[in-house]
């Protein structure tokens, strides 16, 4: 039995590096593109992996060739494969644009990843019930997650849930009964209606949530760096000042080495502040998941 387990998406992503998008019924060409292996749940599942932790995924792969990919790279990054869904649909795929400044525009198309139901999930019982995290974000069904939090909520484990992306009717009463509970700032700001622009808005906002019962709220707040705000204590770390090429799944990469830190028995706040320097290498480096390095080239930066 994997120390976490990651219930959540996986993906291909088509990175295409753009100098600016296109118009409507424009065609422009662009400098480079390249394949990568990519989906949240698996981004923060590679990151906590490659870090050393023991890391199980649930998953749907699709039908096509690409489902076998994910799974000969789950195995090459050391990752427990024994509770994959074979889905029916085609892999879930991610167009993403990422623009000379760094920025990027995601779509996702999840194929198979919507056949990870509750119901598929329930033979999973004994391994949820056996971890010492669950890490959950919001590319599957909803009801799958809301099921993760029942049966780990049973059993004492705690849950880590990502709300990434953002999406519409999220259950509050879900959300406060997991013990981490992390958006980035634009995820915060639709989830409050509350605006984010400056560090003391993003503080209102996130206290907003700790009165409504979220009981540890994490806020990525890209190169601003991370707040923590709990009942009773609050941290600010500022974010390296590095030269970003690629954040694209950066955000990913630091949820899954928080995880990774957490359970190897770190302080929140020394988990966050390794997590925040992890991710930050991540953005110096092209791609999502090929850019996340391993413990041993952590160590020789
Ligand atoms: O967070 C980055 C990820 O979002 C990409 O890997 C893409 O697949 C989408 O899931
Ligand atoms: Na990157």
């Amino acid at each position: 039995m994997a120390d976490i387990t990651v219930i959540g998406s996986n993906m291909i992503d088509l990175m295409t590096y753009i100098d600016r998008m296109p118009e409507e019924g424009e065609t422009i060409s662009a400098p480079s593109f390249s394949m990568g292996f990519g989906g949240k749940g698996s981004n923060q599942a590679i990151a906590a992996s490659r870090l050393g932790s023991d890391v199980a995924m649930i998953t749907a792969v699709g039908a096509d060739e690409f489902g076998q990919q994910q799974l000969d790279n789950y195995q090459e990054n050391g990752i427990k494969t024994d509770m994959i869904i074979h889905g029916k649909a085609n892999s879930g795929v991610a167009p993403i644009f990422v623009e000379p400044t760094s920025g990027n525009r995601i779509i996702i198309v999840k194929g198979a990843n919507d056949e990870l139901t509750p119901d598929a999930l329930d033979q999973f019982k004994s391994q949820i019930q056996s971890s010492k995290l669950i890490v959950l974000q919001q590319e599957i069904p909803l009801e799958t997650n809301y099921r993760a939090i029942e049966i780990a909520r049973a059993a004492n484990v705690p849950v880590l849930l990502n709300p990434a992306p953002a999406v519409e009717g999220i259950n509050r009463e879900f959300v406060n009964q997991v013990q981490f509970y992390a958006p980035n700032e634009t995820e915060l700001s639709t989830i409050t209606g509350m605006p984010v622009e400056s560090i003391d808005e993003i503080k209102a906002a996130a206290h907003k949530l700790i009165d409504e019962g979220v009981e540890n709220l994490i806020v990525t707040i890209g190169s601003r760096g991370v707040l923590w705000v709990c009942k009773d204590d609050f941290k600010l770390i500022d974010a390296h000042k590095v030269d970003a090429v690629d954040t694209t799944g950066a955000g990913d990469s630091f949820i899954g080495a928080f995880a990774h830190y957490y359970v190897a028995g770190e302080s929140v706040s020394e988990a966050l502040q390794h997590a925040n320097d992890y991710a930050a290498v991540t953005v110096t480096r092209k791609g999502t998941q090929k850019s996340y390095p391993t413990a041993a080239e952590l160590k020789n930066l």
